[in-house]
C-alpha cells in the first residue's frame, strides 16, 4: 500500500523495519477475508435452495456459519486495517468456488455437504499456512487465526460428520 510507512518507531510488524513482512501479511489476509465473505454467498444461497426432510439439518447448520464466517471477514478486515492495509473493494472479487454452486436438483444435500467440506478445507489449508508465516513475525495476528482456524476445522467436522450419515445409508 503506497499509505504505509509503518509506525513512527517501535519495534514489531509495525515498525518500518517490517514492511515487506507486513506487505506479505495484508496480501494473505486479503485473500482470507475474500475466502470468508465468498463462503458467506455460497453458505446462504445454500441455506435457501434446499428441498426435502433431510435438508433441514443442513440449512440451520449453515445458517449458523453463515454468522461466523462474517465474523471472521470482519476480523481478517480489522487486521489488515491494523496492519496499515486497506480493506478492498467488491470490485476487486473474484469468485472461486465453483462447488458450492447450487446442484442440477435441490434434493441433492450431499452436493452441498461435500462443497462445504471442501471449502473449509481450503480455508484450513490457507489459515494454516498465514499461522506459519506469522510465526515469529506477528503473534497477534498468529493469535487471531488460530482462533479462526480453530471454527473452520469445527465446521468441517461437523460436516464430515453429515457425509460420514449419507454413506452409511448408501446415499453418499
Ligand atoms: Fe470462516
Ligand atoms: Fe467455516
Amino acid at each position: 500500500m503506497a499509505t504505509d510507512t509503518g509506525a513512527t518507531s517501535g519495534q514489531g510488524i509495525l515498525s518500518q523495519d517490517a514492511k515487506d513482512d507486513r506487505q506479505q501479511l495484508v496480501e494473505l489476509l486479503t485473500r482470507a477475508y475474500w475466502m470468508e465473505i465468498e463462503t458467506v454467498m455460497s453458505y446462504t444461497a445454500n441455506s435457501i435452495n434446499p428441498d426435502g426432510v433431510r435438508a433441514q439439518e443442513i440449512i440451520e447448520s449453515l445458517e449458523e456459519d453463515i454468522e461466523e464466517e462474517l465474523g471472521h471477514a470482519r476480523q481478517f478486515g480489522q487486521r489488515i486495517k491494523e496492519l496499515y492495509g486497506v480493506v478492498p473493494g467488491s470490485l476487486d472479487f473474484r469468485a472461486e468456488q465453483s462447488y458450492l454452486q447450487p446442484p442440477e436438483e435441490q434434493t441433492d444435500i450431499v452436493h452441498v455437504i461435500k462443497g462445504v467440506i471442501e471449502a473449509e478445507t481450503g480455508a484450513i489449508e490457507h489459515y494454516n499456512r498465514i499461522i506459519e508465516f506469522s510465526e515469529g513475525r506477528d503473534p497477534v495476528t498468529q493469535d487471531m487465526v488460530i482462533d479462526i482456524l480453530r471454527d473452520e476445522e469445527g465446521h468441517r467436522r461437523l460436516f464430515e460428520g453429515f457425509l460420514r450419515e449419507y454413506k452409511a445409508e448408501g446415499l453418499a
